[in-house]
């Protein structure tokens, strides 16, 4: 198949109908004149047509929605979708990522605090649940919340208000809560690193992404919007896709689904020339290009953990160990060591 690339290339990164929030950024306002969302997210005619269906049937609801899947699997997409289908749409739709920010740090992130409430503290500052407030709450990375925290979190969902830290004073809020995790809650709350009752709260209305490799008929489409998108934002014209590559491709199991193949075509556009998409099958442990995804947030946390543990002298668990520095469980610690690919030295003792 030489597939010519005719994909329309609405969806971008950048998130310009709605606002997201790794960082301390304030809310833009939600411009009026973008492309619909919806239209387009890839595959909603197909792999994701049953998933889209129950976005349409619970995004009028208030209800609490916990979005599972492997790491990009559309987790983020799926949670945008559910705001821009959702009469909360014109208000704000605001994120927060979970993992492995010190508990201290997430709590003030989530509620906010007042001048003076901790060292550093320099001035008050408004929580993502205030900025949410007739809006959506996106909590991405929820299993990655400590336990301490968790009894707050499921107290402003039960009785819509808060305090900030450091603060007396009672907020109430009108926030629609949905969640995402890659980690399976249900164990974690058979090991007690979840609260059960928080489990069950998040959980009104569960929705699972299936891995790319379970929905390779979508495969070619991804493809294909993905070449257009990069090949536009690099001024590029690429017009055919050879059969060889796309059956290749295809065939690749993507563990790192659907970013990692988008990293793949991202790289393959930037070596492409004459108007063919040029690129070798891929490798099963393929590096993701550092500029594409997004370190930021990463880097950050990577730091943070290194120095903890630094400091701890790899220690990891106990009361003066890392964990302990971080506000997390050891094991969480160990898993996002785990994850973000750090090792102690082989020298040190790390229990
Ligand atoms: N249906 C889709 N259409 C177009 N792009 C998509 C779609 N699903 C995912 N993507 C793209 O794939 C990448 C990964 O998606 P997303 O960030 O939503 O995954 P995730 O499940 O939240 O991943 P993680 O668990 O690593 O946070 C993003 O760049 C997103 O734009
Ligand atoms: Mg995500």
């Amino acid at each position: 198949m030489s597939g010519s690339v005719t994909q329309a290339s609405g969806y971008r990164e950048s998130a310009t109908m709605t606002t997201t929030f790794d960082g301390p950024e304030q809310p833009i306002p939600r411009k009026r004149d973008q492309p619909s969302f919806i239209d387009t997210i890839v595959g909603r005619r197909s792999g994701l047509h049953a998933i889209l269906s129950q976005v349409e049937a619970v995004a009028p609801t208030n209800a609490t929605v916990l979005i599972t899947g492997e790491t990009g699997t559309g987790k983020e997409v799926i949670a945008r979708a559910i705001h821009e289908l959702s009469p909360r749409r014109s208000r704000n739709l605001v994120k927060l990522n979970c993992a492995a920010m010190p508990s201290g740090l997430l709590e003030s992130e989530l509620f906010g605090h007042e001048r003076g409430a901790f060292t550093g503290a320099v001035a008050s500052h408004l929580g993502r649940f205030a900025l949410a407030d007739r809006g959506t709450l996106f909590l991405d990375e929820i299993g990655d919340m400590s336990l301490d925290l968790q009894p707050k979190l499921l107290r402003v969902l039960q009785e819509r208000e808060f305090e900030p830290v450091g603060s007396t004073r009672t907020t109430r809020v009108d926030v629609r809560v949905v969640t995402a995790t890659n980690r399976d809650l249900q164990q974690m709350v058979r090991d007690r690193e979840f609260r059960e009752d928080l489990y069950y709260r998040l959980n009104i209305f569960p929705i699972s992404l299936p891995p790319l490799r379970e929905r390779k008929g979508d495969i070619p489409e991804f493809v294909r919007y993905f070449v257009q998108h990069y090949a536009d934002s690099m001024d590029k014209t690429i017009d055919t896709i050879p059969e060889e590559t796309m059956r290749f491709l295809v065939r690749h199991p993507w563990p790192g689904n659907i970013r990692e193949l988008q990293n793949y075509v991202a790289r393959g556009v930037i070596l492409s020339t004459d108007g063919l998409f040029n690129c070798a099958p891929p490798e099963r442990s393929d590096p993701l290009p550092a500029e594409i995804s997004n370190p930021t947030l990463e880097d950050k946390v990577r730091k943070e953990i290194l120095a903890a543990c630094q400091r701890a002298n790899w220690k990891l668990g106990g009361p003066r160990g890392a964990a302990a520095r971080l506000g997390l469980k050891r094991t969480t610690l160990f898993y996002k060591m785990k994850r973000l690919g750090i090792t102690p030295p082989s020298d040190s003792s790390q229990d």
